[in-house]
C-alpha cells in the first residue's frame, strides 16, 4: 500500500512536470500555430511549456495564455482557425509580419476576452470577418495597412467598448454603415476616439446620422476615398475633434457653416474635392495650427479675416482656390 501511494505521487509529480503550467489546450494552439507559421522565436518548441517556461511573446495568467505579442518577427504563414481557442487572450499583437497574410478566421469572434487586436502591417486579405463585432470587449482594433477588400462589416458598431478603429491603407469599398432597423452602424460607437477609414475605396455619402453630440472623437480621418455628397451639418456636433481629413474624395456643396464649432481642431484638411460656394469662416477655430482648402472650387473671395487671427496657424494652403488680394500674415506660408 505504501508503495501504491509512492507510486501514484511519482505519477502525479511526473504529470505534472510533463504539462507544466500551461493548459493543454492554450499548448496545443500555439504548438499548431508554430507549425504554420516560419521564423516564429528561437525558443518556441524547446518547453512543452508555454507558460512556465515561457515562450517569447506569450503570457499567461492561471495558466491561460493572455497575452500573444509577436510583432515584427518576419512571421511567415497564416493565420488558422485554432487562434479562436485561446479563450482567455486579452491581446492579440501579431502587426509588422509582411509575410503574414490570407484570409482572418471567422472563429477569431471567439475570442470574447480580448481587449486589443493589432495586425498593421501584415498582409491580411479578403474580407474583414463580421464576427469581430462580437468581441465585445474589444477596445483597440487595428487592421491598417493590409489588403482587406469588400465592406467594412456593420457589425464593429456593436463594439461599445472600441476606443481605436482603425482600417485605413486596405483595399475597403462600399458604404459606411450607419444602423438602421435594428441592425448595427458605425453611428453607435459612442467611445471611439479614433476613426481612421482613410486610404480605401469607401463610397457613398458620409451620412448625417454617423456623428452624434454622444460621441465625441478627436480624430476623424476619412481621406483618400470616394465619398460622394455634402459634408454633414452633424459634424459641426463634434466639438472634441482635432483632426478631420476629408481631402481627396469627391465632396461637393458648400461647407456647413457650423464647421467652425469644432473649437478644438488643430489640423483641417479638406483639399482635392469638389466643394464650392463660399470659402468657409474658420473664425472661432483657434488651435488650427495645419489648414488645407486646395483644389475646390470655392467662389473667388479676399483674403478672410480669420486667416490673420488665428495665431496658432502655421500653415495655410489654399492652392488654386480663388484667393485673391493680399494675404497678410505673421508666418507667411500661403502658395
Ligand atoms: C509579458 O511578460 C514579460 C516578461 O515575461 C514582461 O516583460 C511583459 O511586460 C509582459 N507583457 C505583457 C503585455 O503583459
Ligand atoms: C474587459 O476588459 C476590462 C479591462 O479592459 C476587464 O477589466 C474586464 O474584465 C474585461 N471583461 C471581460 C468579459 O473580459
Ligand atoms: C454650434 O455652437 C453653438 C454655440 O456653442 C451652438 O449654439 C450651436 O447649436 C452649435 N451648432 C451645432 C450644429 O452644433
Ligand atoms: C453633389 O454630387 C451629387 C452626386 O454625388 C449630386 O447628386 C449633387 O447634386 C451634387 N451637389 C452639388 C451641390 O453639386
Ligand atoms: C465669420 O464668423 C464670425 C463669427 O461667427 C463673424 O463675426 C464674421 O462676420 C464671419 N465672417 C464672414 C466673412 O462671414
Ligand atoms: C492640387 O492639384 C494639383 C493638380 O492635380 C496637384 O498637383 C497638387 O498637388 C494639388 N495640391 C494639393 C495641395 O493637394
Amino acid at each position: 500500500m505504501g508503495t501504491g501511494l509512492l507510486l501514484l505521487l511519482v505519477f502525479v509529480a511526473g504529470l505534472q512536470v510533463s504539462s507544466g503550467t500551461t493548459d493543454l489546450t492554450d499548448a496545443a494552439v500555439l504548438r499548431s500555430l508554430m507549425g504554420e507559421w516560419q521564423n516564429t522565436p528561437p525558443n518556441w518548441g524547446q518547453s512543452d511549456d508555454p507558460c512556465g517556461t515561457p515562450w517569447i511573446g506569450v503570457n499567461c495568467s492561471n495558466s491561460r495564455v493572455t497575452v500573444l505579442k509577436l510583432s515584427t518577427m518576419g512571421l511567415k504563414g497564416t493565420l488558422s482557425g485554432d487562434i479562436g481557442q485561446l479563450s482567455e487572450l486579452q491581446i492579440l499583437d501579431l502587426s509588422y509580419n509582411k509575410e503574414l497574410g490570407g484570409q482572418l478566421p471567422a472563429n477569431i469572434g471567439n475570442l470574447k476576452k480580448i481587449n486589443t487586436l493589432i495586425l498593421v502591417g501584415c498582409n491580411f486579405g479578403g474580407e474583414i470577418p463580421e464576427e469581430l463585432g462580437n468581441l465585445g470587449n474589444l477596445s483597440f482594433l487595428a487592421l491598417n495597412s493590409n489588403k482587406f477588400t469588400g465592406r467594412i462589416p456593420a457589425s464593429l458598431g456593436t463594439l461599445s467598448h472600441l476606443y481605436w478603429l482603425d482600417v485605413a491603407d486596405n483595399q475597403l469599398s462600399g458604404p459606411i454603415p450607419i444602423s438602421n432597423n435594428g441592425a448595427p452602424g458605425l453611428d453607435q460607437l459612442l467611445h471611439t476616439k479614433h476613426f481612421h477609414l482613410n486610404k480605401n475605396q469607401l463610397s457613398g455619402p458620409i451620412p448625417e446620422e454617423l456623428f452624434s453630440s454622444n460621441m465625441a472623437p478627436i480624430h476623424v480621418l476619412f481621406d483618400g476615398n470616394q465619398l460622394t455628397g455634402e459634408i454633414p451639418s452633424s459634424i459641426g456636433l463634434l466639438k472634441s475633434l482635432q483632426v478631420l481629413r476629408l481631402d481627396r474624395n469627391f465632396l461637393n456643396g458648400s461647407v456647413p457653416s457650423n464647421i467652425n464649432n469644432l473649437t478644438s481642431i488643430t489640423d483641417l484638411n479638406l483639399a482635392n474635392n469638389q466643394l464650392s460656394g463660399a470659402m468657409p469662416n474658420l473664425t472661432g477655430m483657434n488651435d488650427l495650427n495645419y489648414v488645407d482648402l486646395s483644389n475646390n472650387t470655392f467662389d473667388p473671395s479676399e483674403s478672410p479675416a480669420w486667416f490673420s487671427q488665428i495665431e496658432s496657424l502655421t500653415a495655410l494652403v489654399i492652392q488654386f482656390g480663388g484667393l485673391y488680394g493680399q494675404v497678410k500674415h505673421n508666418q507667411d506660408n500661403v502658395k
